[in-house]
């Protein structure tokens, strides 16, 4: 494609499709993702492999979920005609070259990436060797398109920093040959669930991009807000109250928030008149959204047809980088 107008480089980064994309990962990452495909070259990855390292166990919803990714993320501006998609799991080259990095990378080290320590704590699983490998995975993801840009979420920075060491001992041992990317964070802080936990699928705290306004606008009133607070009349919190962070995000009118700011902290308004605001707020917000996915959603094929063209277009390009580096490791 144009080579001037991408002059700034290349960005790889993706999701691992485990279901149908929320808001939080519309404003923590989809958006910013869209803003940068006029200025870099952008490969968006559906790191399907990564899936299996936690949900080997349950093969059956990979395809689904492949499927209603691909249509979020299309509905929330990632644009074939300006970027590149691909499907992990039929360029095995992102493999091989993960088996090659292995051999560079200490088990020591492995094992205190934090989102590593963290998944062995909440699944309270005995870790198998995928997962354990699985940033030296990412890190063949990233390389493997030698990107110089990984925009991402605050927890896949460790991720980034192992790929940069790779990089490094790689260029040291074989000779120049990867860029050392940089991780690349939002501004939006990262919106909490409707609970004010995490935002997560299998949490049921989520707003998903295919709710309809109904479903969001119910999922909006029924939020957690501050617990403390009993009547309208009482003097509410703001911070740490995920209403307040939602209206931030996806109010436009900054004048309202601070008069609902000042009102609430005075115990002069009532939680249902901020939120059936915020709902309104959010499904206008989403509205031109809604409107490409009910045109994506009509022929999901698409979709699908979108990410196989990308991955061909890829592979070329996959193919010269694992050559390059097995003749550097002294393989043929
Ligand atoms: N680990 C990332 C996540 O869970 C997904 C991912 C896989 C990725 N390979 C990548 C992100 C390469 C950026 C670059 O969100």
């Amino acid at each position: 494609m144009m080579a001037a107008a991408k002059a700034k480089g290349r960005i790889l980064t993706g999701h691992r499709p485990t279901g149908p994309r929320h808001i939080g990962h519309l404003v923590g990452t989809l958006e910013q993702w869209a803003a940068m495909q006029d200025d870099y070259e952008c490969f968006f990855l559906i790191a399907d492999l990564h899936v299996l390292t936690t949900d080997y166990e349950h093969p059956g919803s990979i395809q689904q979920n492949i499927s209603d990714v691909m249509v979020d993320w299309l509905a929330a501006g990632l644009d074939p005609k300006r970027a590149t998609f691909v499907r992990q799991s039929a360029l095995m080259e992102h493999a091989q070259l993960a088996l090659l990095f292995g051999m560079l990378t200490t088990v020591s080290r492995l094992e205190r990436v934090p989102t590593y320590k963290e998944q062995i704590q909440q699944l309270g699983l005995n870790p198998s060797l995928g997962l354990l490998t699985y940033p030296v995975l990412q890190s063949a993801d990233i390389l493997i398109y030698k990107a110089n840009l990984v925009p991402v979420g605050e927890d896949q920075l460790p991720h980034i920093e192992l790929t940069r060491e790779i990089a490094r001992r790689f260029n040291t041992l074989y000779g120049e040959t990867f860029p050392e990317p940089e991780g690349l964070l939002t501004k939006t802080p990262r919106l909490p669930g409707t609970d004010n936990r995490m935002m997560h699928s299998s949490y049921g705290n989520s707003i998903r991009l295919g709710d309809t306004p109904e479903e969001t606008a119910k999922k909006i009133m029924s939020m957690y807000t501050d617990p403390k607070r009993i009547h309208a009349t009482d003097p509410g919190t703001v911070e740490g109250n995920p209403v307040f962070d939602y209206h931030d995000v996806f109010n436009p009118n900054k004048d309202e928030i601070e008069d609902f700011k000042k009102r609430y902290r005075e115990g002069k308004v009532g939680d249902v008149e901020v939120k059936r605001r915020l709902a309104e707020a959010l499904n206008a917000y989403l509205t031109p959204l809604r409107a490409r996915r009910a045109e994506l959603i009509k022929n999901p094929k698409e979709a699908l047809r979108v990410l196989d063209e990308g991955t061909e277009k890829a592979r070329p390009l996959v193919q010269a980088t694992l050559k390059e580096v097995m003749g550097k490791m002294g393989l043929k």
